[in-house]
């Protein structure tokens, strides 16, 4: 069977400017996947390149490919990513509309398929049950968040969407300790209900314990690869990544 994801010699760019010289990772169905790397190094725009969801100014991909169960998306219309491939992004193209509760941006991302009244049901208690403090909130102008709030607005938001694929940009970024946790153990039950996750983290140690596999990404190349504890255990992802 062909791979859910696979990313070939995916170079990009901004203008003049490469920000990927040809990437190489793939991605299995129910796995979880991270791509790690510092400041700058394209982990942003490798989930662009691959969700399409890009601001104006965005990455333009120059070569290579990315498969989605063997076809070519290069050349799908964003929206068709969420709605003909199951896939999200969050939450980098997060579109979380600020006066509207968070029951009402929960409830947009439904449209699709909006006469399924008891599948919506459910999936309102599933985001409840996941993330305590949007159920809390449900009554809540999502302006009034905080940032990790709004972080699970988002991931509560592609569940909504019913997607099978979650694409995540540094979840953890912003929130507390505490709050950091809630989500990953959230983000784990919704893997072992079969959620495919390709998570992007500079927190390496959070995102190689959590993951099954991993990549390391540096100015725009793959540097190292393989399971999440052989990572761990290399030595220069040690020295560069780990803190030594
Ligand atoms: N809109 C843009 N215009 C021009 N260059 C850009 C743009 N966005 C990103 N870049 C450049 O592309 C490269 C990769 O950026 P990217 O945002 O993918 O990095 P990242 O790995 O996500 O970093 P971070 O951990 O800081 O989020 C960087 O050199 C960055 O300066
Ligand atoms: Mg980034």
């Amino acid at each position: 069977m062909s791979r859910l994801l696979e990313v070939t010699g995916l170079r990009a760019r901004y203008g003049k400017i490469d920000a990927l010289h040809g990437v190489d990772f793939h991605v299995e169905r129910g796995e979880i996947v991270t791509l790690i790397g510092a400041n700058g190094a394209g982990k942003t725009t490798t989930l662009m390149a691959i969700s399409r969801a890009r601001p104006p100014d965005g990455p333009r991909v120059k070569a290579g490919d990315i498969r989605h169960q063997g076809q070519s998306i290069l050349g799908l219309a964003p929206e068709k990513v969420v709605s003909e491939l199951n896939m999200a992004l969050t939450p980098t193209g997060r579109r979380i509309f600020g006066n509207l509760t968070v029951g009402e941006n929960l409830s947009l991302a439904t449209y699709a398929r909006r006469d399924d009244k008891a599948g919506i049901k459910r999936d309102y208690q599933r985001v409840y049950d996941l993330f305590p403090r949007l159920a809390e909130r449900r009554r809540q102008r999502s302006e009034s968040l905080s940032g990790g709030e709004q972080q699970m607005l988002a991931v509560g938001r592609a569940l909504m969407s019913r997607c099978s694929f979650l694409l995540l940009d540094e979840p953890s970024m912003g929130l507390a300790p505490l709050l950091v946790q809630d989500m990953f153990r959230a983000l784990q039950a919704l893997n072992r209900e079969g959620m495919t996750i390709l998570l992007v983290e500079q927190n390496a140690k959070l995102a190689l314990k959590f993951a099954h596999r991993g990549y390391v990404l540096s100015t725009g190349e793959i540097v190292a690869s393989g399971p999440c504890a052989q990572l761990m255990d290399d030595p220069e992802v040690k020295k560069a990544y780990l803190g030594g």
